[in-house]
């Protein structure tokens, strides 16, 4: 039985895995982890993404800044983004999006953040990674107004209601599940998850944070993917490989990854 697994939200450039990436990304491959998307938070951990995806086959990068550091955000990013979103093994722009939840930059900074990422995804032809805490409907206004389904993406680490999943399939986008499918308490979530077109539905860790139920209190990392997917696989009543063929299939179609 193969079972080909793609974390497609990962930040393994963290300084959580400063010491062991090695053993981790070993790790990942013996539990069918053959591709990870490294996923940037800033200028810095854009730069480290692309290093990471040019040393390692299965390990792809994406360019953009979450809102936590939208504050940051300026011209001079934006010039340096666009020249590293160019590289090759590049396959998005994000994370990128709104985070009403912790509020770390002003609330404006981070929609112009967002809108000019979507701008520049546009302008390059690439997906986009959307970051959406506690701000739902503001999100999908933004992605309307400035046209993001010209180009598509994820709704990464989806928190939203069956209402809201339907709505971002339909406008073309994927949603992705995380460590938080496995949580007792996620019943809302798994109910998304019982609802949703699998053939919009991709998987991810958004390690280090969000480890599944199985090892909660420990740093997630790429391997653990798999209770996602054995999460996902128990809710539709399917084997884990069908659900690793599925997602994997489904995030390199938006992703177009075709190695
Ligand atoms: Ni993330």
């Amino acid at each position: 039985m193969k079972k080909l697994l793609f974390d497609t939200h990962a930040h393994i450039d963290a300084a959580e895995f400063g010491k062991d990436l090695v053993e981790v990304w070993q790790r990942a491959q013996q539990a069918g982890v053959t591709r990870v998307i490294n996923v940037a938070i800033d200028l810095p951990s854009a730069r480290r993404a692309v290093d990471l995806a040019n040393a390692h086959e299965g390990i792809y990068a994406t360019v953009g800044v979450h809102p936590h550091f939208a504050k940051d955000f300026g011209p001079s990013q934006m010039q340096a983004m666009v020249e590293l979103a160019r590289q090759p093994r590049v396959v998005a722009i994000g994370e990128t999006g709104l985070d009403f939840y912790r509020d770390r930059s002003p609330r404006d900074a981070q929609r112009q953040a967002f809108r000019e990422q979507i701008r520049l995804a546009r302008r390059l032809r690439l997906p986009v990674v959307i970051h959406d805490r506690n701000a739902h409907a503001e999100t999908m206004a933004i992605l309307k107004e400035e046209e993001a389904a010209d180009v598509g993406g994820v709704w990464h680490c989806f928190s939203g209601d069956v209402r809201l999943a339907r709505e971002v399939l339909a406008m073309g986008f994927f949603i992705s599940f995380a460590g938080p499918l496995t949580y007792p308490k996620a019943d809302s979530l798994r109910e998304v998850a019982r609802q949703v077109n699998l053939s919009r539905v991709l998987i991810e860790t958004d390690c280090p944070y969000l480890t599944p139920q199985a090892h909660r209190g420990k740093r997630n990392e790429p391997a653990f993917v798999y209770y996602v997917a054995e999460a996902l696989a128990n809710i539709r009543g399917m084997t884990v490989e069908r659900v690793a063929e599925l997602t994997t299939a489904n995030a390199r179609r938006l992703f177009r990854i075709y190695d």
